[in-house]
């Protein structure tokens, strides 16, 4: 799926109303030092569309501290807000291993067509893996927590990121791009991992 055809999907009244209230509601501040729980998959909020920041709010900032503070405790190499379960648009994304670089309202135009294969891994889906195809470059834009504009080239592994978690904000997992055969391998595992995990608490 590509990403014009979510655009193209937002922009009812009523809809974006209900996902505001989701931003704003859904999640009670956290006090600091707290790492975030991560939502796994099945949680039906992983399916939920984000919603654009119009104001960079203390809770804003907020959240997103925590949101690296989370991803940093994980050791994931990207985050995005609906998968600890906040409704506004903000991505992480930490390919260099050092600090984590805050995207608000993310977008990514590809360069041409050339796409490859992306190897993928999810915090939400632990233990799954899977091949998905990716465009391999292209601009990231949005918006920085000092509310400064963010436009850079990025290719390989750092567009495929960006373009994981801004699949995340349109409530889009990896496996949403799989085959039905191979999206129910991958399921599998991870419950057994889930199972696994569950058991070890
Ligand atoms: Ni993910």
């Amino acid at each position: 799926m590509d990403e014009t055809s979510f655009r193209n999907k937002r922009g009812i009244e009523s809809e974006q109303q209900s996902k505001r209230e989701f931003g704003k509601s859904e999640l009670p501040l956290p006090s600091p030092n707290t790492i975030l729980e991560v939502l796994t998959f099945p949680n039906k909020k992983l399916k939920q569309e984000a919603v654009l920041v119009e104001n960079i709010t203390d809770s804003t900032i907020h959240i997103s501290n925590i949101m690296i503070d989370t991803l940093k405790a994980m050791g994931g190499i990207g985050l995005a807000s609906t998968q600890v379960g906040w409704g506004e648009r903000v991505i992480l994304t930490n390919v260099s291993g050092n600090d984590p670089l805050i995207i608000i309202n993310p977008s990514f135009e590809p360069f041409g067509k050339i796409k490859v294969d992306s190897k993928e891994g999810c915090l939400s889906l632990p233990g799954g893996m899977a091949v998905v195809s990716r465009h391999y470059e292209g601009t990231v834009k949005g918006i920085g927590l000092d509310e400064k504009e963010i436009e850079f080239y990025i290719n390989d592994l750092e567009a495929a990121v960006i373009q994981h978690e801004i699949d995340h904000l349109n409530g889009v997992l990896f496996i949403d791009h799989l085959s039905k055969l191979k999206r129910d391998i991958v399921i599998k595992k991870v419950k057994k991992i889930k199972k696994r995990m569950e058991a070890t608490r």
